[in-house]
């Protein structure tokens, strides 16, 4: 069966160790949206592995990796990454593809990017500069540049040459810093020929592998949460991270997807700024102190909270989640009581559902459901049944809230850290 598995919350829900177990039965991972602005861990055996746009299934030998037409690429960055796993002796020939159609980070749009956010003030959305932002908007104003553009040295010069001369005039007039389209063309043309090879329609590729009967798994990035239509607008990320936005960024149609599994970490963290009804500092202290909730995009320190019953059951209703993955279920082994948000206080009216206007979710207060905590140590624990006896009411309660079964509970970063439900 095919899976897609999607980020229930912010993003950083473990979504790369879930891909990675779940890969063990998949052929093909493919990642559809969003760009370097994503960062997922998985650990093999005593390694850690960051990946920001090639699949996690390149990790496991003979594992395809597709990378698809709704994602952003950064050619300069990909080639750092594929270098950097051929150095851990990680073979990406004839494994790793990229849409013709991707659109190309340019430099420009890390300017535009940092440029804007310096500019917002009060305002910023707090994001990794990647330039995933203005890359997408350049997308959609139709004036961006595709990957298969780096393989017609003459089309891109014309366009990277047109772009760089608006956006430099805008530069200049905010004081921010210009490039230089020469060197631009000089480096993307000499990436452009080191991706040749994995340069392919992945679209088509992928329905090919689909009727050869080839199992395929979606690496949803970022999170429910952070959709530019269904998130915390404008506090999100410039595509859709739900799981119809993994169909559309990769030409696999929605009657072909069998199983939409939700990523959720055991309570709440957010990187960047926003709402965030049911943050607590207390954890965010309790978490770091353990060395955990550091982005592994930016290093920047994640902002962390109770489970918020209320964003889960939005994400497993948008998504269609099947099953959820719990991972981070450790991170509350020392806590003597635990919070699940059920619903929202807004003035006098009770919400179940998140509100549109961020202004309405800034004013919301958590209504909170009380669970006493376990106290001991589960990142040795392999089963439910041997999970202490609150931890289980806490996981049964998740599954109560948010309207789906869990089906994975990860209780530690390794691939062993994990158990079926
Ligand atoms: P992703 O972006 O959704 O792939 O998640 P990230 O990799 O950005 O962040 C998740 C972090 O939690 C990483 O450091 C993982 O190694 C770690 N992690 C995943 N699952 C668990 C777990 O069950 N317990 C612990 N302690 N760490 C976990
Ligand atoms: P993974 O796939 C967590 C956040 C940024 C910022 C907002 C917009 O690892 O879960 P952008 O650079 O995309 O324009 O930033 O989105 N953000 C993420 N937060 N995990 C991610 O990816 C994220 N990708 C973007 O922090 O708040
Ligand atoms: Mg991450």
């Amino acid at each position: 069966m095919n899976t897609l598995l999607v980020g229930a919350q912010w993003g950083d829900e473990g979504k790369g160790k879930i891909v990675d177990v779940l890969t063990e039965k998949h052929d093909v991972v493919f990642r559809s949206q969003g760009g370097n602005n994503a960062g997922h861990t998985v650990w093999i055996g005593p390694k850690k592995y960051v990946l920001h746009l090639v699949p996690s299934g390149i990790l496991r030998p003979g594992c395809i990796c597709l990378i698809g037409h709704g994602t952003v690429v950064d050619p300069l960055s990909l080639v750092e990454e594929i270098k950097g796993l051929h150095k851990q002796g990680i073979k990406t020939k004839g494994r790793l593809f990229i849409s013709d159609r991707a659109h190309v980070v340019m430099p420009y749009h890390r300017v535009l990017d940092k440029g804007r956010e310096a500019a917002a003030k009060g305002k910023k959305i707090g994001t990794t500069g990647r330039g995933i932002g203005p890359t997408y908007n350049d997308k959609a104003s139709r004036v961006g540049v595709r990957i298969g553009d780096l393989l017609n040295k003459q089309k891109f010069t014309v366009s990277v040459k047109e772009r760089v001369q608006e956006v430099n005039k805008l530069a200049k007039q905010n004081g921010w810093e210009t490039v230089k389209a020469e060197q631009v063309l000089k480096d993307y043309l000499s990436a452009g020929k080191f991706l040749s090879g994995y340069i392919t329609d992945t679209a088509v590729k992928v329905n090919e592998l689909v009727a050869k009967r080839k199992k395929i798994m979606f690496e949803g990035a970022q999170g429910t949460l952070l959709d530019i239509d269904c998130g915390t607008y404008p506090y999100v990320t410039s595509s859709n991270t739900t799981s119809a936005g993994l169909c559309t960024g990769s030409g696999l149609a929605p009657n072909r997807v069998g199983k939409v599994v939700g990523a959720l970490k055991a309570y709440t963290s957010r990187v960047g700024e926003g709402p965030f009804p049911t943050e607590s500092q207390d954890i965010a202290d309790m978490l770091h102190a353990l060395g955990r909730e550091f982005g592994a995009t930016t290093g920047r320190a994640r902002r962390c909270g109770w489970l918020d019953g209320v964003l889960i059951r939005y994400a497993a209703i948008i998504n269609g989640i099947d099953e959820f993955a719990i991972t981070n279920l450790d991170g509350l082994d020392t806590l003597k009581t635990l919070k699940i948000a059920v619903a929202y206080r807004l003035g006098n009216k009770t919400l179940t559902a998140p509100p549109a206007a961020i202004e309405d979710l800034y004013a919301c207060k958590p209504v909170y459901k009380t669970f006493k905590g376990w106290q001991s140590d589960t990142t040795k624990i392999r089963s439910f049944r041997k999970l202490p006896r609150n931890a289980q009411i806490y996981l049964q309660a998740v599954e109560k809230i948010a309207g789906a079964k869990i089906k994975i509970v990860s209780v530690g970063p390794k691939r062993e850290q994990t158990f079926s439900v």
